[in-house]
């Protein structure tokens, strides 16, 4: 299933004036696609996920995850879509203290309420994926930067989301973690058939986008 943004606008009150933050944006990614979106500060990058997301609603313009249209759902209906088919990863991972790498992840299927031996050995085979497997008994304190990101990008992914949609994920990491991340971000899109949008100031790995887009001003535009 797919993630395509459909004209949206999004402008906020700046005093007398309005910013604009989405200027019709249409963008379609496809499951194993990673999209990458570069852009100067406040150009909506992060607008633009937190709308794609659900998270905020546009003036005008649809958002369809696979075959639904959000624009007519209601509040209820539009948290219940972002909790089962959307994930997000930050540049903070934001990870509960006292638990270990795999009770993170198994956090998600508890809130869920299906803590089931499926649900474990979908945690364990994650953290396999995400490099961590002799980590899994680690909490945040014992784990590095990057490592706290793999455990944040494993547990994005627990819930099979139709669509991961990444925030400066490596804002906060040295350039060699950064690039380890990205690689692992392009990935696990392509291993779990995700449709993946990053925004990032990063250039560094650009390589790895299916598809690269700069926003300027709310509109985007594609990268040669
Ligand atoms: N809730 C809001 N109310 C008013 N203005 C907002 C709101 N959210 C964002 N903005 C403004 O909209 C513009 C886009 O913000 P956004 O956070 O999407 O930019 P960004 O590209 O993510 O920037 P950065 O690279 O610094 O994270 C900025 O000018 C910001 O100040
Ligand atoms: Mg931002």
């Amino acid at each position: 299933m797919s993630i395509r943004l459909d004209h949206l606008n999004l402008t906020f009150a700046d005093g007398e004036s309005r910013i604009t933050a989405l200027d019709d944006v249409s963008l379609d990614v496809a499951p194993g696609e990673f999209v990458v979106v570069t852009g100067p500060s406040g150009s909506g990058k992060s607008t633009l996920l937190a709308v794609a997301g659900l998270l905020q609603q546009p003036d005008s313009g649809d958002v369809v995850i696979g075959d639904t249209s959000t624009a007519s759902l209601s509040a209820r209906q539009r948290s219940d879509l972002r909790r089962d088919q959307l994930s997000f990863v930050f540049q903070s991972a934001n990870l509960f203290p006292s638990l270990t790498a795999v009770e993170q992840l198994e956090l998600m299927a508890h809130m869920r309420g299906r803590l089931d031996d499926a649900a474990r050995s979908r945690a364990r085979e994650l953290l396999e994926a995400v490099g961590l497997s002799s980590r899994a008994g680690h909490r945040p304190n014992r784990l590095s930067g990057g490592e706290r990101q793999r455990v944040g990008i494993a547990r994005a992914l627990m819930s099979n989301p139709v669509a991961l949609l990444v925030d400066e994920p490596t804002a906060a990491l040295d350039q060699h973690r950064s690039d380890e991340i990205m690689e692992l971000l392009a990935s696990m899109t392509v291993r779990e058939s995700i449709a993946t949008i990053l925004v990032t100031h990063d250039l560094d790995r650009m390589d790895l986008a299916t598809r690269q887009l700069h926003q300027v001003d709310g509109r985007l535009t594609p990268v040669a």
